[in-house]
C-alpha cells in the first residue's frame, strides 16, 4: 500500500451516478500501485447535469483525468479537446485525461476485445467479422477491429437500423466493406458459411440470468476455422455452442482484463506486457469481493436505522 501522497501524486477519479456497483477505483488504485505509479483514484459521484462544473473543478486542481460510468459516456463528448473518431461518433467515451487544460477522450471497451482476441487467437486481419449485437459495445468493437486489420462485416440486430448506423460509421471511418440485416436464424444461418470472426455483443445467453440466446442453429454452419467471441462471461450459449462445434473459442473476461492494461497506457504511458494480466485479474477480482462487503456493510447500517 502507498503510505504517503505528496505533492507530484497525480489525482483521478471515477465519476458516474449512482456509483454502487462500480469498482474501478479499487482497480485503478490496485495497478497504480504494481506499477509504482504516484497517483491515486477517488470515486466521485456527479449526478446528471453535473458534467461541466467537475469539469472546471477537475482542472482547477490540476487532476490528471477521470474514468467515466452512466450517464456521462456520451454526455463528455461536447467538453472534450480531442477525441478519436469511433468513440466520438458511438458515443462512447470511458476514459478522459487532461493535459495542459485539454480534454483527451477515449472508449476502450472496443480495444479491450481486440486485444484480447489477439492475444488469445493471434492476428486477426483480414477475417469477415460477425457482429451479433448493435449497441453500446458493438460498435466501438468493431472500430477497434477494423484498426487490427479486419475489413469485411456484417452487422445483425433486433433492431436493424442500429446494425445499419454502425455499418455506415464503419465504411464512412475505415474504408470497411459492411453489410447488416435483421437477428433472425435465416439470416444469420444465410451468412455464417462466410464468417470467420463471430462476436456475440448482446446481452443474451451469459450471465446469471441465462437470458435465452434465441438463434443457435447457425453456429453449425460456421466453418471450422471461425473464432467465436462473447462480449460476456466466464460463458454462454453461444460459446457453449461454438466449444462443442470444435471452434476456438474468446469470453468477455479477457475483455475486461485488458481493458485495464490499455486504461494504464492512455494514462501514464506504462506499457504493461501480458505477466501484467495476472496482477490485472487478481486486482479485478480483489476489487468485486471489496465491492460486495460495502453493499453489505451499507445494507446492515441501513437496516439498523430503520
Ligand atoms: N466484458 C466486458 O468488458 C464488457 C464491457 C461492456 C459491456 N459488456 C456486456 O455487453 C453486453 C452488451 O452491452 P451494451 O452496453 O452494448 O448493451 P446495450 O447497449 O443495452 O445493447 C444490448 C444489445 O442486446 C440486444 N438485445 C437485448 N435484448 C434482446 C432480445 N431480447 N432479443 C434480441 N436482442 C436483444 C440489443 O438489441 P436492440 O438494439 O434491438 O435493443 C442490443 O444489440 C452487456 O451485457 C454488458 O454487460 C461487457
Amino acid at each position: 500500500m502507498r503510505l504517503k501522497y505528496d505533492v507530484d501524486t497525480k489525482i483521478l477519479f471515477q465519476i458516474g451516478d449512482p456509483l454502487d456497483q462500480c469498482c474501478a477505483t479499487y482497480l485503478h488504485n490496485a495497478l497504480y500501485e504494481f506499477c509504482n505509479v504516484n497517483a491515486v483514484n477517488l470515486s466521485v459521484p456527479v449526478p446528471k447535469g453535473g458534467l461541466g462544473d467537475f469539469v472546471k473543478a477537475a482542472k482547477v486542481i490540476g487532476a490528471a483525468g477521470f474514468d467515466l460510468t452512466m450517464p456521462h459516456k456520451s454526455a463528455i463528448i461536447p467538453f472534450l479537446d480531442e477525441c478519436d473518431p469511433a468513440s466520438r461518433a458511438f458515443k462512447c467515451v470511458n476514459h478522459v485525461k487532461i493535459r495542459e487544460g485539454k480534454l483527451i477522450g477515449v472508449g476502450l471497451d472496443g480495444a479491450g476485445m481486440g486485444l484480447s482476441l489477439q492475444y488469445e487467437q493471434g492476428d486477426i486481419g483480414g477475417r469477415h467479422a460477425l457482429m451479433i449485437g448493435a449497441g453500446a459495445v458493438a460498435g466501438p468493437i468493431a472500430a477497434d477491429l477494423c484498426a487490427r486489420g479486419v475489413k469485411k462485416f456484417t452487422i445483425v440486430n433486433r433492431t436493424v437500423e442500429k446494425a445499419k448506423y454502425i455499418a455506415d460509421t464503419l465504411r464512412e471511418i475505415y474504408g470497411a466493406d459492411t453489410t447488416y440485416g435483421p437477428f433472425t436464424e435465416e439470416y444469420l444461418s444465410q451468412t455464417a458459411p462466410d464468417i470467420t470472426l463471430a462476436v456475440q455483443c448482446t446481452c443474451l445467453g451469459g450471465g446469471s440470468h441465462w437470458q435465452e440466446f434465441p438463434h443457435l442453429g447457425f453456429v453449425d454452419l460456421l466453418p471450422k476455422e471461425c473464432i467465436a467471441a462473447d462480449v460476456l462471461y466466464p460463458t454462454t450459449t453461444f460459446l457453449e455452442a461454438a466449444k462443442s462445434r470444435g471452434l476456438p473459442t474468446v469470453s468477455g473476461k479477457g475483455m475486461l482484463y485488458q481493458q485495464q492494461l490499455a486504461m494504464m497506457e492512455f494514462y501514464f504511458g506504462v506499457k504493461l506486457g501480458p505477466d501484467a494480466l495476472a496482477e490485472a485479474i487478481e486486482a479485478l477480482e480483489v476489487a468485486i469481493a471489496l465491492r460486495g462487503v460495502r453493499n453489505e456493510r451499507r445494507a446492515e447500517l441501513a437496516s439498523m436505522s430503520r
